[in-house]
């Protein structure tokens, strides 16, 4: 029948928008794809080997979690960020990871910690770039983790796709964030808490700063 044929080819058009979505996705949280970059959906159905509108379709769903925008006539790009925008996003960065750690300081996980920071002192083993991206991103989640609140992890991680698109704008400051990471680490596994919320606060300002200096 008719009806069925169209639903069939519908969702398989949506499962390959699906896997596209992904693909583009992965590729710009990797910064494969730069901030500010054009993502053109013909070149992209080309080296895929796929139509255009299962393209069009994951990058509009792109759109719609705000890591690319779409400039009318002109295409679709890479989000990027102005001065105020870095700051008002780190702003939001700082607000949740503080108030975790006010007020779940204690349910945060010693043990995964513990294995973050032997991560962190064995640094100059490790790669630059993804490895230490992974681990930022390892030691940031686990205190907003500890809230086990599921709506605050959601609209944490939302901002924190936009947090990793502003990472890839500093460049070679990685050895200065492992330092601040540790003492964050060493400060919360001692029990030190407004230390920690201090170490945490002037890690996030100093970042933010250095996107826009
Ligand atoms: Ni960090």
């Amino acid at each position: 029948m008719a009806g069925e044929k169209v639903t069939a080819t519908k969702l398989v058009r949506e499962s390959i928008a699906e896997q596209v979505y992904a693909i583009i996705k992965e590729e710009i949280l990797c910064a494969r794809r730069k901030p500010g970059e054009q993502i053109n959906p013909r070149e992209l159905a080309g080296e895929l080997g796929l139509s255009v509108m299962p393209i069009r379709d994951a990058l509009k769903q792109l759109v719609g979690e705000g890591l690319v925008v779409r400039k009318p006539w002109v295409g679709f790009f890479v989000r990027s960020f102005s001065n105020q925008e870095v700051r008002e996003i780190m702003e939001v960065h700082k607000l949740y990871e503080l108030y975790c750690l006010e007020e779940y300081f204690d349910k945060i996980d010693r043990e995964k910690l513990l294995a973050c920071l032997e991560r962190c002192r064995k640094r100059n083993t490790l790669t630059e770039g993804e490895e230490f991206e992974r681990l930022d991103d390892n030691i940031h989640s686990l205190i907003a983790q500890a809230s086990e609140n599921v709506f605050l992890i959601r609209s944490y991680n939302n901002i924190k796709d936009l947090i990793v698109l502003i990472r890839h704008l500093i460049h070679g400051q990685t050895h200065k964030a492992n330092e601040e990471h540790i003492a964050l680490l060493e400060a919360i596994l001692e029990g030190d808490k407004e230390r920690a919320k201090e170490i945490l606060r002037d890690h996030i300002d100093r970042v933010a700063r250095s996107v826009y200096s």
